[in-house]
This record gives C-alpha cells, structure tokens and sequence, in this order.
C-alpha cells in the first residue's frame, strides 16, 4: 500500500510517500527557519502563509516524480493536530482536496503518534531494520509537548507522564536565545555544549518523586539567574552544557525507570529533541533494553512518519471524511 501524506503542523510544509508504512519512496520538506529566525521564534500567522505558498509545488513535484514511473497512490494521509490551528489548516484542505479529486481514502493522524512511527521507517541507508517490538516506552520530545507513553500495541498508547510547564524542546529554544545562541536553539545549545563542561555548574533537576511527570521551568529560571550572576561575558560553552546535562539526566532517568517498572520490551525516542546526541547517547547508557533511535533527519517533523502512521492505523480500519478538521490540541492519549 502506498500512502501520500502531509504535515504542515508547525513550520515545516512537508510531503511524503511511503510504502506499507516502513519503505520511504519520497520525503519533501520546505523549511520555514529562515522565514522565522529573525524572530526568535515561529510565528504563527507567517508559518501558514509559508504553507499555503509551499505546498501546492511540493504536491506537483511529488505527483509528478509518481507519475512519470507509474506509480499509484492507495490512501491520503495528513496530520490533524496538535499543532499551530492556522498551519494545520493548509495541510488538512489540500489532503481532503487530494483525497475528493483522486476518489481516495483519506486519514487525519495525530502528529505525536507520527513521531513515534518513525522509528517503523526503514533509514534511507538500510535494506532492513526489525519492526520496534511492544511493549513499547517512547519518550516524545518535541518543540511543543515533552510525553514518556507506554505503547502496547499499534494505536494502544498509555500517557504515563507529560510536562507540566515548558516541552524540552522549548526549554532548549528559550535558554538559546538567553545565550544568544539563536534560533532553533537545540541544535545550537548541542553544538555550543560540546566546547563547554557539563559539570562547571550544578543546575536543578526537577524529580517529581512517584510521577513521570517532567517539568523545565525551574531549570529555565535557574540558567536566567546563573547569567545574571556571571555579568556581561558568561561562560557560554560551560553553561549550555550544564543545561543540556540536567535536561538529558531527569528525561534519561524517567525512561529507564519506565523501561523497567512496564517490563518494556525496546524503548523509542521521538520527536525533534530526540535529535539530541548526549539524550540518545545518556539513554543509551541508562536503559537495559534495546533503544531505538530514528535517523536524525526523521526525528525533526517530516511527513514520512504520518505516513508511516497512516499504514497501520488503515489497516486497523480507522478512516476519516471529509469533515476532517484541524485539532490544535490533539492529545495522545
Ligand atoms: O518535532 P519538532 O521538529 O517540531 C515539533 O513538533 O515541535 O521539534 C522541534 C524542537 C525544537 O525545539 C528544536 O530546538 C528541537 O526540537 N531540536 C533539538 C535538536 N534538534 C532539534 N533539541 C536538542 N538537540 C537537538 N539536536
Ligand atoms: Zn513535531
């Protein structure tokens, strides 16, 4: 089965085809990080209006790679939230009008699952790669949402902790714009961090004892302090890398204890922080069982992993219409 499908859920307008859910035929991603830099920031109007002038050449450049090989589309599949409402407008009307013209099933998907799935697609660097094997721990790390879920099977998700103030992701955003390290600040705090030593400055972890709750805040507010107490020429290098040790140590710690207390069979990480090296290297080391980790690339929104997603959530007879509307905050279980 082949499956068309989109994601424009935040800032990224991107479009994919794949094959029974693992094989990625076409993954096109148009990047809003220029538009949004000088900002700080994604804003959210500018995001949508990106989308809408984006999408319709992606679509024409994927429909016409498919059809000059004869390659048929079986379903549509598109992100139906959570995310930005505006963005996740445009991907949802050029799905459904996808979906009406063409006479084919279409499928809304929520974008936390398909961060999940994509540890279902082969890498585009291997033949093969075993299936990730339940029970399932993932830990969903993004921009927006911060979620450790037990997975018991495909679609069968159990929350078992989420943040309770800022997703790690925003965490890493705001503390790079206090270093001035810019946007998007994940990626910059990681490469500052690796001049930087990661014990010149003990920052708070927040345990919340007996909970897989995460929370960051404190941990922001307490980086904000450390600056004002270091003046006008901090250590840079030496402060990202504390930041990003207490962050990697409190959601390393939770998924292993996770691992251990469902009896998890493999753990996943998900979601554009799980492009983080020291959080995929710390999990590694912390948890007993295989840990699955998704190629850099398809950590970050792409809509490969929708359509990934779409394949087993069709095959276990989900469907959508065309009263298919955006869900803002679309929760994963
Ligand atoms: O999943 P994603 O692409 O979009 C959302 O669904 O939110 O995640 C984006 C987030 C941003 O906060 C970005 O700073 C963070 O992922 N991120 C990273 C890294 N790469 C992206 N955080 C830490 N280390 C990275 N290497
Ligand atoms: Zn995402």
């Amino acid at each position: 089965m082949r499956i068309l499908a989109f994601e424009t859920s935040c800032d990224e307008t991107a479009i994919a085809v794949v094959r029974d859910g693992r094989w990625i035929e076409s993954n096109l991603i148009a990047s809003q990080v220029e538009l949004h830099r000088p900002f700080g920031g994604i804003v959210p109007e500018a995001a949508s209006r990106a989308h809408l002038a984006n999408i319709v050449p992606l679509l024409e450049e994927t429909l016409a790679d498919l059809e000059r090989d004869g390659r048929a589309v079986d379903a549509v599949a598109v992100t139906r939230g959570p995310g930005l409402a505006g963005a996740l407008l445009v991907g949802v009307n050029v799905a459904k009008a996808v979906s009406y013209a063409r006479a084919l099933p279409l499928l809304g998907l929520n974008h936390l699952e398909g961060h999940v799935y994509a540890n279902w697609l082969v890498p585009p660097a291997l033949e093969s790669l075993e299936e990730p094997r339940f029970p399932l721990i993932c830990l969903i790390v993004s921009g927006a949402h911060s979620d450790l879920v037990l997975m018991r099977g495909h679609g069968d998700y159990v929350r078992l902790g989420r943040t309770r103030d800022d997703a790690a992701g925003e965490a890493f955003d705001k503390v790079a714009r206090m270093l001035g390290l810019g946007f998007p600040g994940g990626p910059a705090i990681q490469r500052t961090a690796e001049a930087g030593d990661p014990e010149r400055f003990r920052l708070p972890r927040a345990w919340l004892p007996g909970t897989y709750d995460f929370s960051f805040s404190g941990l922001k507010t307490a980086v904000l302090r450390l600056l004002e107490d270091l003046g006008p020429e901090p250590p840079v290098a030496d402060v990202a890398a504390s930041f990003q040790a207490a962050l990697v140590d409190v959601l390393a710690a939770k998924t292993a204890q996770a691992a251990k207390e469902y009896g998890a069979a493999q753990v996943a990480l998900a979601g554009g922080v799980a492009a983080n090296l020291p959080l995929r290297q710390t999990i590694q080391a912390r948890v007993d069982v295989e840990v699955r980790l998704p190629p850099i690339a398809l950590c970050t929104d792409n809509a490969a992993m929708i359509g990934a997603a779409a394949y087993y959530r069709l095959a276990a007879g989900d469907l959508s219409d065309l009263s298919l509307d955006a869900r803002p905050n679309l929760p994963i279980a």
